[in-house]
């Protein structure tokens, strides 16, 4: 917890062990999921889990150290390399939605938590082509924004600095 009069979602929830427990539950199921593992460049899904728990850790006003390490998270680009189409999407967000009932938050963390996942994983579709059709992507590919980069904290993840 910091010490400021006002406190981050990210203290408010926790901070690191509660996105570290969200993304490792997470990623237990992406384990088991015939869609999404194969997507996954490195066979060891570690690395993409510590990428994931700073991503979400910056979002939500714990440290940046994702933008030190990665850079300006560009998410929606990120994403093009892969084939994420609406059963990819519904696969994510069934393995997440288990992810954030594991941590029993307060309703209206889990329902914040919750609406910014579900928003971000519709604006993450850059396909409809169903898995295993269409042409292979190859992986590094740059891609075009089309929608609004949805990565940039909302003012409210930034408690911190707003004034009554
Ligand atoms: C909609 C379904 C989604 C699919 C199928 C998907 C799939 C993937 C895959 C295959 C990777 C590459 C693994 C890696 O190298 O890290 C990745 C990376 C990543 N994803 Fe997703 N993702 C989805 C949605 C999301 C959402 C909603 C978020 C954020 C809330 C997110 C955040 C990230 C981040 C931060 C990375 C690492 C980017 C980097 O620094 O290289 N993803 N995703």
């Amino acid at each position: 917890m910091s010490d400021d009069k006002s406190t981050s979602f990210y203290d408010e929830v926790g901070g690191h062990p509660t996105f570290v427990r969200l993304v490792d539950a997470f990623y237990r199921g992406v384990a088991g999921d015939e869609v999404l593992k194969p997507m996954y460049p490195e066979d060891d899904l570690g690395p993409a889990a510590a990428r994931l728990t700073m991503f979400l850790e910056q979002y939500w006003g714990g440290p940046t150290t994702y933008s030190q390490r990665r850079g300006h998270p560009r998410l929606r680009m990120r994403h093009v390399p892969f084939h994420v189409n609406p059963d990819a999407r519904d696969r994510w967000l069934a393995h997440m939605r288990v992810a954030v009932d594991e941590l029993r938050l307060s309703p209206l963390h889990a329902a914040t938590l919750w609406d910014y996942l579900e928003r971000t994983a519709f604006a993450m579709v850059n396909t409809f082509e169903p898995t295993g059709i269409g042409p292979a992507r190859p992986h590094g590919a740059d891609g075009l924004m089309i929608h609004p980069d949805t990565s940039e904290p909302p003012a409210s993840a930034q408690a911190t600095t707003q004034q009554p």
